[in-house]
């Protein structure tokens, strides 16, 4: 019998093997992370907790390819990220990754769906599959109805889902998401973060959120938190 795919009998998609990072800022050495050693499953869902300036945001830059670690390996899908010169990590960000940031980072001149096409553009896909995937995802998010406005025009949530539905509908791995409902209110933010799931759900991706809304971290397969850029506890859903 062929058992599926899960969270607990593949091997990870993110692994972090002795990663410290240590930013130079003039003589001063500022220690982000020390000695991390972290293992994501594949389509999971993952929060990141922990107080300010404990390397939550240095972590999120590892895992996707926007800084390299002083020492250590980050392997995400078999890919050795550290080891890979800047245009490398171009080509490996725009394969593999989909960021969703805290400002929902919009082009403001774009209404919402010529901001989920564009995110397409790079992709091999005809016009008319671009079009096809942009409703799919805009139906999918819930605001399909607001596809012709303009982010001025969308309420602060509306405008999350708007970024949300750009980052999923590239289908990417692995979505990667700082603080996303920072500017939002708890309920808004519980309900932005809950069709995130939809990727783990409709395409297999690992979903890894910063957070500090607790019934966000309810939500995840797996609670990484970190003090002082070390990892202090990780909870698994039983
Ligand atoms: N570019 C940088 N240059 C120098 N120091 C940095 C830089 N980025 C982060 N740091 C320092 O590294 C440590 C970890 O920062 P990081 O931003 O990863 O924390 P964080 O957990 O995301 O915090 P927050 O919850 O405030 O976003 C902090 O001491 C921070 O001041
Ligand atoms: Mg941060």
């Amino acid at each position: 019998m062929i058992t599926p795919p899960t969270a607990t009998n593949t091997a990870p998609i993110i692994r972090l093997r002795n990663v410290s990072k240590t930013y130079k800022v003039g003589e001063v050495e500022i220690p982000a992370l020390r000695n991390v050693n972290l293992e994501i499953p594949p389509a999971s869902f993952i929060v990141i907790v922990g107080v300010s300036g404990s390397g939550k945001t240095t972590l999120l830059n590892l895992i996707g390819g926007i800084d390299k670690p002083t020492s250590g390996q980050v392997i995400v899908d078999s890919e050795d990220v550290s080891k890979k010169h800047s245009s490398e990590l171009v080509k490996f960000r725009r394969q593999k990754i989909g960021f969703v940031f805290q400002a929902s980072n919009l082009l403001s001149t774009l209404t919402v769906e010529e901001n989920v096409e564009a995110g397409l553009e790079l992709l091999p896909l005809s016009n008319k599959q671009i079009i096809e995937r942009t409703t799919r995802y805009l139906l999918a998010v819930g605001i399909e109805d607001k596809r012709k406005k303009f982010p001025f025009q969308l309420s602060g949530g509306d405008q999350q889902r708007a970024a949300i539905t750009r980052a999923l509908a590239r289908e990417p791995k692995i979505v990667l998401a700082d603080e996303p409902t920072g500017q939002l209110d708890e309920r808004t933010g519980y309900k932005i973060v809950d069709l995130m799931k939809i990727g783990v759900i409709y395409c297999g991706a690992t979903v890894v959120i910063v957070t500090h809304n607790e019934e966000i971290a309810k939500m995840a397969d797996m609670i990484v938190r970190l003090k002082d850029g070390q990892v202090a506890e990780i909870r698994k859903k039983s």
